[in-house]
């Protein structure tokens, strides 16, 4: 059952205030210095870092963010670019489809004068924006008393409010948004949520929680009961199985084949070595997607040579790419495909498409480009 407003009670009116105030000074004390942390905040700033932030950790996000914003300073300049300029910056980040939604949303922020909205409701209405972005931008960028809840605060309240009613993952989430909201301040809201979060990331973390320096150590239930290392439990990760992936990169000339990846799924929009899926692992299913695949690109699978592998692991799959090398006598030209410098300068390709044609490049395949066979059309 989730948390009721019964059940509430346990935060009463001045241990909610003991717990803002004991959080606000720490903040005040530690926060980090973070180049979107500017007064008075920009709230493209703070949506820009927001978005990169539910990739990974502030320490990877800085370097690209910065990039980032110098690239497209603001709301105007990013749904000016072609996406495919925006995927590139946002390269190495992952989770493309983010990048897909940013750019959206900016094209429907610009077609109204690029102004934000301020409340909640209306910024979920943008593209990409959730419950979460949308509490972090109104309160951080526009001092709205909007609560948020990421991972860092989940934890952060699971201990601090120890033991939550809800009996699932969702029930317990439903909770800590219910304690979010009442303690979320009218007061400096921004900096209280950056508060719970910066705690969540750098104190109460899973495992080994530093509780001599937290704030709320006099107020944490679960450190009371000396559970603050088993709450909340960690998940169980279902092992992650392997999809074998054939990718052929067919040269010509010191240029190399690039395919656009179809929009919706893994990298959309972004250009990427042809490749099929192999049904399995076997040697025949390997060899099945590499006739596949050759067939559609216009070489004989004979003309392939295996340089490699190369593995990837992605949030729920694994990727073990079987790297082929062909050399093609036509620049044949068809829907979603270029011919690239093999530098690719400007052309934003995955990670992992790098990755294939770094194997490649270090294999012998681009320097023997020289020896390639002569061109006959
Ligand atoms: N994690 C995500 N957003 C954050 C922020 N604004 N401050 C600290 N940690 C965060």
């Amino acid at each position: 059952m989730p948390i009721d407003e019964s059940s509430l009670s346990v935060l009463t009116r001045s241990r909610s205030a003991t717990i803002r105030a004991r959080l606000l000074a720490w903040y005040d004390a530690s926060r980090r210095d973070l180049p979107w942390r500017r007064d008075p905040p920009d709230p493209y700033h703070i949506w820009v870092s927001e978005v990169m932030l539910q990739q990974t950790q502030v320490a990877t996000v800085v370097p690209y963010w910065r990039r980032f914003v110098r690239r497209f300073p603001d709301v105007q300049s990013l749904a000016a670019a072609p996406i495919e300029e925006v995927l590139r910056a946002w390269g190495g980040l992952g989770y493309y489809r983010r990048a897909h939604q940013l750019h959206a949303a900016a094209r429907e922020l610009a077609a109204r004068g690029g102004t934000f909205p301020r409340d909640v409701p209306a910024l979920e209405r943008l593209p990409g924006i959730g419950r979460y972005t949308a509490g972090a931008i109104a309160s951080i960028a526009f001092g709205r008393r909007a609560a948020l809840v990421d991972g860092n605060v989940a934890r952060v309240l699971s201990r601090a409010f120890h033991p939550l009613s809800g009996a699932g993952d969702a029930e317990q989430r439903a909770d800590c948004w219910r304690i979010a909201e009442r303690l979320v301040p009218a007061e400096r809201p921004g900096d209280f949520n950056q508060a719970l979060m910066e705690l969540g990331a750098t104190c109460c973390t899973p495992a080994a929680p530093r509780c001599a320096d937290c704030p709320l150590r006099r107020s944490c239930a679960a450190r009371r009961a000396g559970v603050q290392d088993r709450v909340p439990p960690a998940r169980r990760r279902l092992a992650a199985s392997t999809v074998e992936v054939v990718a052929l990169v067919a040269l010509r000339r010191g240029e190399v084949l690039l395919e656009r990846r179809p929009a919706g799924g893994l990298w959309a929009g972004l250009w990427d070595v042809p490749s099929e899926v192999a049904a399995g692992a076997s040697a025949d299913e390997v060899r099945g997607a590499l006739e596949r695949l050759a067939s559609r690109v216009g070489v004989a699978p004979s003309a392939c040579r295996p340089v490699g592998e190369i593995r990837r692991t992605l949030t729920h799959r694994r990727l073990r790419f079987h790297v082929y090398v062909a050399w093609v006598d036509r620049r044949v030209r068809r829907d979603g495909w270029r011919w690239a410098k093999q530098s690719l300068d400007g052309i934003g390709v995955s990670r992992a498409a790098q990755a294939v044609l770094e194997l490649v490049r270090r294999g012998g395949a681009v320097r023997a480009t020289a020896r390639q066979p002569a061109r006959r059309d």
